[in-house]
């Protein structure tokens, strides 16, 4: 299925070797044909150690050539622990410590749930947490259009930082004047989804948003939405450091992030939901239990977190929405002319964004890579990775 992907790779000088930061290149038919005889003879390696087992049909390595990333379905696996490499550059000590356990339940709970579909042809992932209901969707579709007034309207590559299948429609909007959307993704099941979305408007890579492989200074516009809090506490930065790092100078990048149990506006509205759930489970009522999945890890900071200091970069404060979905889900309904309040939480969240996004669920950090504070930010950077 890689025909769906450009013969000629015009897109692989902005990206780089995730392992050794070195030029990738595509290996010509003869060097796949005897790579896939190393293969035959058990002679080529996971990173972690494994014998090939899977012949290639298209592959890339870095200029090095100690590293082999196959491209299936059109989807380029740029992940260290996915790499392949000859014995002599098997590298023992890294080899048993594999893609982290907390990343690989990430992983697992998305391509094994997440990014399933219900019978309905909707994402478990959405049908669980999100608000799809018909008096809910204006609102949602407006709050996901609020990220694009912050982008450049029109440039070569928005990357979409953990994209996901690119689950609503509004989301394609962001990239209609771009040459091409970056999807980076730890599930293979979500971008060969977004593929059937995008096709070759898309660049597919499976790949960590704590380790991008793409050089600095390459991408018109960063998207990364309702992803941070589920990478590791101590990682979360290095996401966002890794985002600005490969923004040209004067573009922006969006984030969604939760405050999770940290908002106090929502734990306050959602206190009559919480007691009701306890005064049911009390007397056997039935309960309304999520159905079973694999556990999603979930990490929320404070606002502390986000400082100059530890990201080396300022970041505005906006909102993306105001209230939370089980908030949504108890106070919204068509009879209780959910529409026009959800309107005037929409106007609220325009009037006063900050206020907003410092109590609401979700707020939106906007990061902008401004020329004329260029050479502050990097002797701040460089005081931050000096300690
Ligand atoms: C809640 S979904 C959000 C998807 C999409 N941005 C959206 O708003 O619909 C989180 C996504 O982040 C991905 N993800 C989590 N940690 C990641 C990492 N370290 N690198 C790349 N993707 C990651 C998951 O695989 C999943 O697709």
């Amino acid at each position: 299925m890689s025909e769906t992907l450009p013969v000629e790779l015009d897109f692989l000088a902005i990206l780089k070797c995730p392992i050794s930061g070195n030029e990738l290149h595509e290996l010509s038919p003869l060097e796949i044909e005897a790579l896939n005889e190393e293969i035959g003879n058990n002679s080529l390696y996971n990173y972690e150690g494994s014998a090939v087992t899977q012949p290639l049909e298209r592959a890339l390595t870095s200029s090095c050539g100690r590293y082999f990333f196959r491209i299936q379905e059109g989807v380029l696996i740029l992940l260290k622990n996915l790499s392949m490499v000859r014995e002599m550059d098997l590298n023992r000590e890294e080899m048993s410590s594999g893609l982290m356990s907390d990343k690989k339940a990430v992983q697992d709970f998305y391509d094994q749930f997440g990014w399933k579909k219900t019978e309905e042809g909707v994402f478990n992932d959405g049908d669980e947490f999100e608000d799809l209901r018909e008096v809910s969707q204006q609102y949602m579709y407006d709050c996901n259009m609020r990220v694009k007034r912050y982008l450049r309207p029109a440039g070569e590559y928005l990357l979409d930082a953990a994209s996901g299948p690119i689950q609503f429609e509004e989301y394609l909007e962001y990239n209609k004047d771009y040459k091409y959307r970056i999807c980076v993704d730890l599930s293979f099941l979500a971008l060969r989804q977004a593929r059937e979305k995008l096709g070759n408007r898309g660049i597919y890579l499976v790949a960590d948003i704590t380790n991008l492989p793409i050089k600095d200074g390459t991408i018109d516009a960063v998207v990364s939405l309702n992803t941070i809090y589920h990478i590791t506490r101590d990682e979360q930065a290095e996401a966002l450091r890794q985002m600005y790092r490969v923004l040209k100078e004067d573009a922006t990048g969006i984030v969604v992030y939760s405050w999770g149990r940290r908002s106090y506006l929502n734990n306050f509205l959602a206190l009559p939901h919480k007691i009701t759930r306890k005064l049911k489970a009390i007397y056997r009522t039935r309960v309304h239990t999520s159905r079973e999945h694999p556990e999603l890890y979930f990490h929320a900071h404070d606002r502390d977190y986000f400082s100059p200091e530890r990201l080396g970069f300022e970041m505005d404060l906006s909102v993306w929405r105001l209230i939370s979905v089980p908030v949504m889900k108890y106070y919204i309904h068509k009879w209780l002319a959910g529409k026009a309040l959800l309107k005037a939480i929409y106007r609220l969240e325009d009037r006063a964004p900050q206020w907003c996004g410092r109590v609401g669920e979700y707020p939106m950090f906007v990061m902008r890579k401004h020329v004329e504070v260029k050479r502050e930010e990097a002797e701040r950077r460089e005081a931050v990775a000096a300690g």
